[in-house]
């Protein structure tokens, strides 16, 4: 069976999982084989499309890269997209997670994801004594800025209503090192399993993930949908967005009904060019 048809029919213990404990697990999903042309392809694609130019079109992110993590994240799309991303030509494998990544979003939201709609694809490369990975939600940060601490805090953001990883290779023991998850609503801590082949689909708003150090070296891939049913983030009512319905979280205010490519397309219009003109100031063109 494929690992489509083998997560659709566990989808209705999926959707359970998830409305109950934030997250769903499934266990060696992907073959050896098909993790490793993907890992091929990941790789060819920060080859091909790590580039200042898809950077400035804001189709690519800027990388994190340590001695002992290598991060990269990039916007894809089955079919074209009114907003950037970069092409998924001769990449069959990626093409192929994308869409399991969309079915199974689709069957777990209960609607089908549009073509256009896109993704963001990371992967992630932890070697021995890994730098952590920060406590977080995944999303496209709109508007964040410096707190006297050095920190940052966000004021407005799109944020990803699923989050699914997958992990491709894993030489710890699996049972415990790989993404920890925190659910805000009980408190409680989760350390899903993350062997290769394993899924993990987690609720993005509900949850907060990180990574902690890791004694060995770890590979994973992720997607989110940037577009299908993702969620307007305000911090203080100023930066709701008018006519929208919104809900407390604990870092501020959601809202279901935003038109999250509209608020897209504002924002690369109006603030990217000044986002990318910081980030050239603090000498990260690249
Ligand atoms: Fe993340």
């Amino acid at each position: 069976m494929s690992a489509t048809a083998t997560v659709l029919n566990a989808t209705p213990r999926l959707g359970a999982q998830l409305r109950e404990e934030g997250c769903a697990y499934l266990p060696a999903v992907f073959e050896p084989s098909v993790l490793r042309a993907l890992e091929r392809e990941c790789d060819e694609m920060a080859a091909r499309h790590y580039r200042v130019e898809n950077i400035d079109r804001h189709a690519v992110y800027l990388s994190d890269s340590t001695p002992t993590r290598t991060s990269h994240a990039m916007m894809i799309s089955a079919g074209p997209s009114p907003l950037p991303t970069v092409s998924l030509e001769g990449l069959e494998s990626v093409r192929r997670f994308l869409s399991f990544h969309d079915e199974v979003l689709g069957q777990l939201l209960g609607a089908e994801v549009p073509a256009w709609s896109r993704s963001m694809l990371n992967w992630q490369t932890y070697l021995s004594g890994s730098k952590p990975v920060t406590e977080h939600f995944d999303g496209e940060y709109l508007d964040y800025r410096k707190d006297e601490d050095g920190g940052f805090t966000l004021h407005e953001g799109l944020l990803p209503r699923l989050v699914l990883i997958l992990t491709l290779s894993n030489e710890n023991d699996g049972e415990t090192q790989g993404t920890v998850l925190r659910d805000l609503r009980t408190g409680r801590e989760l350390s899903p399993p993350s062997r290769p082949g394993d899924v993990l689909v987690f609720d993005n708003v509900r949850m907060r993930h990180s990574v902690p150090t890791l004694e060995k070296p770890r590979r994973m891939a992720g997607l989110r949908s940037f577009d299908f049913r993702a969620v307007h983030f305000a911090r203080t009512e100023a930066s709701r967005r008018p006519g929208a319905t919104y809900r407390q979280m604990p870092e501020g205010l959601v809202s279901e009904d935003v038109d999250a490519v509209a608020v897209h397309q504002e924002f690369l219009r109006e603030r990217w060019a000044g986002v990318r003109e910081a980030q050239r100031a603090e000498g990260a063109l690249f």
